[in-house]
């Protein structure tokens, strides 16, 4: 089996503890420092020649700040001689995997090529926004789900009444299909659009005979709180009593937790990918799971 060192940036550094604890890897000390001007400066504290080092670092935000202290760190394990691992918790810039609108760039294109270019072999993430954005990359790109276990934290401490899983759009659909067949209920895909210039949401109305019932709210990511909203308003219309909404990325961005309690959420969980107070599911194990099969 292979010996492995963990690097952390300053992003993940409890996804990276838990991960080093479950791999039986040491814990190499980084430091990552701003010039006043906010340059970033990273420094490891470790002999890494001919290690296998997986560098974490979840690119939440300040995004653009984690993604460059992510590739001065990789490039510098590469440059001394290491093989090179990317964990990207909560990859960041996976929305743009295609060009929507002429001119548009794909950003996931690029973030793939620097992320080559610094010398990183592989890259592990956590619910990629979408499948297809794994085949702009040219080095190995593996994408595991958080999604079961967030079924199970939400099956051991909520008893829910005949519960529904919801997707608020038919990009989360297998999502929902993996969250319902761990919780053994039913489940639903909303369609969702969203204007892409002025980014407003329209989500379908489908008058649910849900009377009395619970419903979880299954998504890969809440950034603004928007699509939940507007999900958990409908499922309120129809008689839904309890709405919990569980994402695998809980960005969270200025008033969402407001927005979306307002709109008839009564709890939300999400996986460590993001750290925070409704990040309560622990995604180590998982990615613990794909080094061991290396
Ligand atoms: C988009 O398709 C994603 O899966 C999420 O539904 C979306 O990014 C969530 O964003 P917001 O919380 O701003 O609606």
């Amino acid at each position: 089996m292979k010996q492995w060192l963990v690097a952390s940036g300053p992003a993940s550094l409890d996804v990276a503890a838990a991960l080093a604890a479950k791999l039986g890897a040491k814990l190499a000390r980084v430091d990552t420092t701003d010039f006043p001007d906010g340059e970033s400066k990273v420094r490891i504290y470790e002999e890494t020649r001919n290690k296998n080092v997986i560098v974490v670092q979840s690119l939440h935000p300040p995004t653009d700040r984690h993604l460059l202290q992510l590739l001065l760190l990789a490039h510098k394990l590469s440059e001394d001689g290491a093989d090179v691992s990317a964990v990207i918790p909560y990859l960041a810039y996976a929305r743009q995997d295609r060009e929507f609108l002429k001119g548009e760039v794909v950003s996931l294109g690029v973030l793939a090529h620097l992320f080559r270019s610094v010398g990183i072999k592989r890259v592990v993430t956590v619910d990629i926004h979408s499948a297809q954005g794994l085949g702009l990359f040219s080095i190995t790109a593996y994408s595991c789900s958080a999604i079961p276990l967030l079924a199970e934290y939400v099956s051991k401490n909520y008893t829910l009444k005949n519960p529904i899983a919801v997707s608020p759009d038919f990009g989360s659909s297998e999502r929902v299909e993996a969250f319902a067949a761990v919780l053994k209920s039913e489940y639903v895909s909303f369609k969702k659009t969203r204007d892409r210039l002025t980014g407003e949401v329209i989500t379908e109305d489908k008058n649910l005979d849900i009377a009395g019932r619970d419903a979880v709210i299954i998504d890969d990511m809440i950034s603004t709180g928007t699509s939940v909203a507007k999900c958990a308003q409908l499922l309120k219309k129809d008689g839904a009593k309890k709405v919990i909404a569980a994402c695998a990325h809980a960005l969270l961005v200025g008033a969402a937790v407001e927005k979306m309690k307002a709109a008839g959420v009564d709890e939300l969980i999400a996986s460590n990918t993001i750290p925070g107070k409704y990040s309560k599911v622990d995604v180590a194990p998982l990615i613990a799971s794909y080094f061991e099969r290396l």
